[in-house]
């Protein structure tokens, strides 16, 4: 895969979040998500691509746009053939309410190296390099938290754990306090809160609990860029999940999935911030209808990890709707 098609995956993010930045805590979802989701469909237009959406906006009976299948990019002959995961606004609500850590994001691969996952839930534990291979969904979270502390050579009551605040996370909430470890409960973001289990100075080491499992295919990306480690088990919800799962090739619904079986090969992850973040900073307006945007770039291939700061002069992007 062509390196320099990332810097072309950075401006389709930028666009994302300048879209759907100008919504931040206007109360309104859905209009903060079809801001993202129209600047970065445009966007795809230009990028020289033959790319298939395989984590998207959901299945084309109810998402019009980067659903799953969908083919985007200029798709010319010479075009490199990639799937792609992506999320044009990953916290829909952490953008409505003016919450942290709401990004744009795309992962790239070359075809056939992301799980196409269903639109379910997936149970998740992620950690950065230092305690990769230590990590097992099928331990209990005590001895989880354990060897995350014996590898990052600190106390368990040193050890941070980032979890969705939901009802649905009551008994690991207690379990993880009993242990002494420090809990960080987020709103919602779990992309954000798996990536930052990687970053160095985010405070953050373990991610854990229950969300989205087409955010586990992206997270797993992001971490494969950044040597960590992902593990998930899918979560169904009822019948009918599991009866689309099987349409999409799921075949074991207890199958444990190890970082490699979601997302594989050389990978490109790109994203941007809408609202401050634990890794990323988000959208600032600047007089003069200007604006800065933060942007971070990953390649599994090299680890190379790059921040870009832009600086745009919005009135001469007409391609995006900031106003
Ligand atoms: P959206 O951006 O699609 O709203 O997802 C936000 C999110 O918090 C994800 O990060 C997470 O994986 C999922 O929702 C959790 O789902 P739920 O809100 O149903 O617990």
């Amino acid at each position: 895969m062509d390196r320099n098609l990332a810097l072309e995956f950075v401006r389709i993010t930028e666009a994302a979040a300048l879209s759907s930045a100008k919504w931040t805590g206007k109360g309104d979802n859905k209009a903060a998500d079809q801001a993202a989701v129209d600047a970065m469909r445009k966007a795809f237009d230009s990028v020289r691509i033959d790319g298939t959406v395989v984590i998207g906006e959901g299945e084309r009976d109810e998402a019009p746009m980067l659903y799953i299948g969908e083919k985007v990019g200029s798709k010319t002959e010479d075009a490199p053939q990639v799937d792609i995961a992506l999320d044009p606004l990953e916290g829909t609500s952490i953008c409505a309410f003016g919450g942290v850590g709401a990004i744009s994001v795309i992962a790239v691969a070359e075809k056939g190296n992301f799980l196409h996952a269903p639109d379910t839930y997936m149970d998740k534990i992620a950690c950065g390099p230092a305690a990769k291979g230590r990590i097992d969904i099928d331990l209990s979270p005590k001895e989880n938290i354990q060897r995350v502390a014996e590898a990052l050579k600190k106390p368990v009551e040193d050890v941070t754990v980032v979890i969705l605040d939901r009802p649905r996370h009551e008994v690991l909430i207690a379990d993880v306090r009993k242990t002494g470890a420090r809990i960080h409960l987020i709103g919602d973001g779990d992309v954000s809160a798996a990536i930052a289990a990687a970053w160095a100075e985010s405070g953050i080491d373990l991610l854990m609990g229950i969300g989205g499992a087409p955010e586990g295919v992206i997270s797993a990306a992001a971490l494969q860029c950044l040597g960590g480690d992902f593990q998930g088990r899918l979560k169904f919800r009822s019948d009918d999940e599991k009866e689309r799962a099987r349409k999409m090739g799921i075949k074991d619904f207890e199958r444990k999935y190890k970082i490699d079986d979601l997302a594989k090969g050389s990978v490109m992850f790109v994203a941007t911030g809408v609202t401050d973040g634990p890794f990323l900073k988000g959208v600032k307006t600047l007089p003069g209808h200007q604006a800065k945007t933060h942007s971070v770039v990953m390649r599994s291939k090299t680890g190379t990890i790059r921040n870009i700061e832009a600086h745009h002069h919005l009135s001469l992007k007409p391609q995006v709707d900031f106003r």
